[in-house]
């Protein structure tokens, strides 16, 4: 039984050093010596402790290689050390990580014109700084710097209902679990259709995003249609309960009823 608990609490702690371990990696001699430096070397330390990568356990040495425990040969060649990418090497630097975005990228219009100032991952997102991708990435003053407006405001409108209807859904699934309700299966189709649809933008193709649209709507009615059937369910054990609890008070009435008039005729 001590063993048993023992081996509890040990698993908790470990468990909390893993996620401590996930939310605050530990300074390498690149945060170190960065943060001392001034300017253009020290700016990157400060924003990406601010960004999803930081979030994830992703530091300097996961994008820049190089060897982070070591001060003096940290960003030497031989240790991995790669350098920050000129414009165009940038899809292949990001590109190791985010495979399916890279690939989807390099088909688009902004991929095939990148010798020609064609947007990459860097422009949108900043190198450092990078948050959580959101539909807001998409707007009049980032988007018209190279081209007009026209066609991004369109995929954005293309956009906007799935990435609400997302949104909804998951309200809706954080309430059943609240319920005590299994949404498990649920939840893992939201993930997966989530990072489908939000890797679709990097296409920049409108028939594309409009027509895929259509499917990720009908994944998202299926998901509502679920939801709708635990309602309902819920609805009727609601019902069947009142329906109990009537019927039992009427149960006791009755008898009552009977045993009072028994009584009445027995003083007759
Ligand atoms: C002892 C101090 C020190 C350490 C440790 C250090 N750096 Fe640097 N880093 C510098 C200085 C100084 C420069 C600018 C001069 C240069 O490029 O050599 C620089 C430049 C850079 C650049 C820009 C290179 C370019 O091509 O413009 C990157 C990227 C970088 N460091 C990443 C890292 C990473 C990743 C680590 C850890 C694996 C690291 N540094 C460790 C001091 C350091
Ligand atoms: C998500 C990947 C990523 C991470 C993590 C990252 N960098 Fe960078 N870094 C880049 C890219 C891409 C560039 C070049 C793009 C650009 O021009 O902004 C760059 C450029 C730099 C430069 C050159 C800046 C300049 O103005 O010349 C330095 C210095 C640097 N990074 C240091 C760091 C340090 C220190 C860390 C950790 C605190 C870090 N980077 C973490 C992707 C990353
Ligand atoms: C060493 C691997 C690695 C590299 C290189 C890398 N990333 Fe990431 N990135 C991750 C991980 C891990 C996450 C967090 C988990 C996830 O969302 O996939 C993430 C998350 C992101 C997100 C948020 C995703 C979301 O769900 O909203 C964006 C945007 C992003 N990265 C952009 C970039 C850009 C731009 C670069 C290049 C400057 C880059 N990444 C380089 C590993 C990497
Ligand atoms: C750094 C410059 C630059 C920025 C910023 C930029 N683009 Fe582009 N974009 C280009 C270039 C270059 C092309 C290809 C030539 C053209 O069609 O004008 C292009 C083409 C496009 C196309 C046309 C695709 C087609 O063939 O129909 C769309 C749509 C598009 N971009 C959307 C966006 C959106 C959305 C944003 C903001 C999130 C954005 N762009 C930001 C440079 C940029
Ligand atoms: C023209 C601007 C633009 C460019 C260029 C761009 N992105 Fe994105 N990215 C976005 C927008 C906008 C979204 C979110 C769209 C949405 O809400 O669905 C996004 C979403 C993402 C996501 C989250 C989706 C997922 O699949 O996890 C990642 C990761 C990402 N981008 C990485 C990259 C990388 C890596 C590159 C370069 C190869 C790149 N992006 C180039 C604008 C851009």
């Amino acid at each position: 039984m001590t063993g048993r608990l023992t081996a509890l609490v040990l698993l908790a702690g470990l468990w909390t050093a893993a996620l401590a371990f996930a939310e605050a990696p530990p300074e390498t001699v690149c945060i170190q010596c960065h943060s001392g430096q001034g300017g253009r070397l020290a700016a990157p330390v400060e924003e990406w402790r601010q960004s999803v990568h930081a979030a994830n356990g992703i530091s300097c040495h996961g994008c820049h290689g190089g060897d982070p425990t070591d001060f003096t040969n940290a960003m030497s060649p031989e240790r991995g050390f790669v350098g920050a990418p000129d414009y165009a090497g940038v899809p292949d630097f990001c590109g190791r990580c985010h495979i399916g975005v890279r690939q989807d990228y390099g088909e688009s219009a902004h991929g095939r014109a990148i010798a020609r100032g064609g947007a990459q991952c860097v422009i949108c997102h900043g190198a450092h700084a990078v948050k959580l991708a959101r539909i807001d990435l998409i707007n009049e003053q980032d988007c018209s710097r190279c081209h007009d407006y026209g066609r991004a405001g369109e995929i954005k409108t293309a956009m906007v209902e799935t990435e609400r209807r997302i949104g909804a859904v998951e309200t809706e699934l954080a309430r059943l679990q609240r319920l005590g309700i299994a949404t498990t299966g649920m939840k893992g189709t939201l993930f997966e259709l989530r990072n489908r649809f939000h890797r679709l933008f990097h296409s920049v193709e409108i028939d594309k995003v409009r027509h895929e649209t259509a499917g990720f709507q009908a994944g998202l009615g299926e998901i509502d249609r679920r939801i709708a059937a635990i309602d309902a369910t819920l609805e009727m054990r609601t019902l069947w309960g009142a329906g109990a609890v009537a019927l039992l008070l009427l149960g006791g009435i009755v008898s009552l009823l009977i045993r009072r008039s028994y009584h009445d005729e027995e003083r007759h």
